[in-house]
């Protein structure tokens, strides 16, 4: 099973995991794979707690982390402040579209927010993603950064590079991803359209033996409906040099995700996502709710664009993070989740989940070696 991505990061399983919750990455880390912790909005002083963390607690083990370098931030390389970048953005949004997502929080009997201060975009911001990843550098066992929205910045793949980094990149098309290995990325990771979070429109089955040949000899990683073993061998199988997962870890038991969340993700079924653009102004999946279906219904102001609807958003997923057990806080909850959260139906821990990963593509390498003809 091991690959050569796999070797040059001395990790004894192809299984990458993204992950908001620190003690996953640790734990799929130790466990063999390699945790990616996204720092999706953290500020880097929060990044460098959670670093200082996992780098007592990971062993000798790598880790990745994931930054988000949004290419479509007004003001982006003006050097301006978050404050600056804050206030540019709130500008833009109308008074219409800040009522109306207060109106579905309050109706889900969401209390405010207790502070004055308004949200931020913080690591969404194109300058604090450099700080942010910066504050990787100080970390040696954080071998790997991936960026999720789009091409790195040139800079960033240098430093990477210089400090013994591997960089790679989400892509969703062939396009982006050949513009990924023309910028010098270690590797590509191609996200189906059943995966959680932002997501394209082309499907895994498509798309991963596309991808591979359009980027050879580039590794790259199969992302977007994974969550078995039978599925990391097809990945394999289809030239992926290992897969990237999301919706596998958000039910394990070291995830911080909140209990009525959790028993959603639970209990959905495959056909319980949606693609929505209603959270963060691009198409991403998620557990369809009342958010998701009020902003593509007649009332919705609209849409706004990335970032604005970012940042219009960022007051609900914070209020709904500390108030997730309030009222019905989860109708108006920011669920990523792709389609296989309706086969995830009970709670594992991460070590289990990698180990149960690697019996179940032994057994169903051994179900195809079966089929062959017999001496
Ligand atoms: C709740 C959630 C949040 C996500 N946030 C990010 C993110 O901040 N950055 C990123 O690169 N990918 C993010 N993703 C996408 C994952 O990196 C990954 O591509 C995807 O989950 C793979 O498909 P799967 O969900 O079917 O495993 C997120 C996925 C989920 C489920």
């Amino acid at each position: 099973m091991q690959t050569p991505l796999c070797r040059s990061l001395g990790i004894d399983a192809p299984i990458f995991a993204f992950t908001h919750c620190r003690d996953v990455a640790v734990e799929v880390s130790k466990a063999g794979g390699l945790g990616c912790l996204g720092s999706a909005f953290m500020t880097p002083a929060e990044l460098k707690e959670h670093l200082d963390w996992m780098d007592a607690k990971v062993g000798d083990k790598p880790y990745g982390v994931d930054i988000l370098f949004n290419p479509r931030q007004p003001g982006k390389g003006a050097q301006l402040t978050i404050e600056q970048v804050d206030e540019m953005v709130w500008s833009t949004i109308p008074q219409a579209h800040r009522d109306f997502a207060e109106k579905l929080l309050s109706d889900a009997g969401v209390p405010a927010w207790p502070e004055p201060d308004r949200p931020s975009l913080r690591s969404m911001a194109y300058e604090m993603a450099f700080e942010i990843f910066e504050e990787t550098l100080r970390h040696p066992k954080c071998k790997v950064i991936v960026s999720a929205m789009g091409t790195p910045p040139a800079e960033i793949i240098d430093a990477a590079h210089r400090h013994g980094q591997l960089i790679g990149a989400l892509s969703g098309t062939r396009r982006h991803a050949i513009q990924h290995k023309e910028a010098g990325l270690d590797f590509v990771v191609a996200n189906g359209n059943e995966g959680g979070g932002h997501t394209g429109a082309i499907g895994s089955i498509v798309l991963w033996p596309e991808m591979v040949e359009a980027v050879a000899p580039l590794p790259v990683l199969a992302a977007g409906g994974v969550a078995n073993g039978r599925q990391m061998l097809a990945a394999l199988a289809m030239g992926a040099q290992g897969v990237w997962t999301g919706s596998l870890w958000l039910t394990v038991s070291e995830a911080q995700t909140q209990p009525s969340e959790r028993q959603r993700y639970l209990e959905a079924s495959t056909s319980d996502t949606v693609i929505s653009k209603s959270w963060s102004g691009k198409t991403a999946r998620f557990l369809r709710n009342k958010w998701t279906e009020a902003w593509e219904g007649p009332e919705s102001p609209g849409i706004l664009s990335n970032p604005a609807q970012w940042l219009l958003t960022a007051d609900a997923r914070r209020r709904v993070e500390r108030y997730g057990e309030v009222g019905h806080a989860q109708d108006v909850a920011f669920s990523g989740a792709g389609q296989t959260v309706g086969l995830i139906n009970e709670v594992e821990a991460s070590r289990a989940v990698v180990a149960r990963l690697i019996r179940e593509y032994l057994e169903a390498y051994e179900h195809l070696t079966a089929l062959m003809p017999q001496e």
